[in-house]
């Protein structure tokens, strides 16, 4: 059977507002914060988050699967799963570095079909859906133009969870893009990157050891708005690829070529 998308995105609106209130009001008092790995933490709010986000689709989709990043994990015998990260950006989150964000994806048979991340901040709700475009607050969006990677401004993460895992060193093709472009960012919270792709103020992210809930709505995003995202060897990015390529398409393949001249 079929998905109705439509009801997909009505929920994942109401629960993405319901939630950001929740990391609005835990931005200004002090919270619980734990630690998951040496350096990769943990609050009450990406918890209290994650519990919000799931009660709201809960109600609407009891049949549905869910995978969120704080254990909320639900095994539906029907046709759609969410993606949830319900605080991307917690460092920032916790030193008050203003940039973070919920992202909720919705998945079936192996597609993402709708993708929303919210920056409660800023109120900027950025959605996308499969064949069906890419908008910034209702407002269509598009990548940007720039055609050549030596005019181009980049984005990246460096991954928190294992940081000192040699297949997670982001610092050989840091060092290696930051030669061939006009400069790089580092922003703190991926899912924000990759809707920046998609509304054109960067012209390309990458980024090694992301988890689903990491790009499966930005990743739509950045594709809705005319751009492009693929793993580091260009073939399509699935969401557990280990590396995640997104750009405005223009400048892909020489992203591809820079990445490729450090060995695997
Ligand atoms: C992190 C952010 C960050 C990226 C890390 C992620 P979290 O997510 O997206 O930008 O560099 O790899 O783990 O832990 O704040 O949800
Ligand atoms: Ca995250
Ligand atoms: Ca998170």
């Amino acid at each position: 059977m079929g998905c109705d998308v439509q009801a997909v995105q009505k929920v994942a609106r109401e629960a993405a507002i319901a939630a950001g209130k929740i990391l609005l009001e835990g931005y200004t008092r002090e919270i619980k914060i734990s630690y998951k790995g040496d350096i990769d933490l943990v609050t009450e709010v990406d918890w209290a988050s994650e519990k919000e986000i799931i009660r709201h689709i809960r109600q609407s989709f009891p049949d549905h699967s869910i995978l969120g990043e704080e254990g909320g994990i639900v095994s539906g015998a029907g046709n759609g799963r969410w993606i949830i990260d319900p605080l991307d950006g917690t460092t920032n989150y916790t030193h008050h570095f203003p940039f973070f964000a919920i992202s909720i994806g919705f998945e079936s048979e192996g597609e993402v079909l709708y993708g929303l991340v919210y920056d409660p901040l800023r109120d900027q709700v950025f959605e996308a859906h499969r064949e069906g475009g890419a908008t910034l607050n209702r407002v269509p969006l598009s990548v940007s133009r720039t055609t050549s990677l030596s005019k181009s401004l980049l984005v990246t993460g460096f991954s928190s969870s294992k940081p000192d895992d040699p297949e997670r060193d982001n610092l050989p093709f840091f060092n290696r893009l930051s030669r061939r472009v006009q400069g790089i960012r580092r922003t703190g919270s991926a899912a924000l990157d990759l809707c920046y792709v998609g509304m054109g103020a960067v012209d390309g992210f990458w980024e090694i050891g992301l988890a689903p809930w990491d790009t499966a709505a930005g990743g739509l995003i950045v594709r809705e708005a005319g751009g492009r995202t693929s793993d580091r060897k260009n073939a399509r990015h699935e969401l557990t690829s280990s590396m995640i390529v997104a750009s405005n398409g223009h400048i892909h393949e020489e992203i591809i070529t820079v990445l490729g001249e450090i060995s695997d």
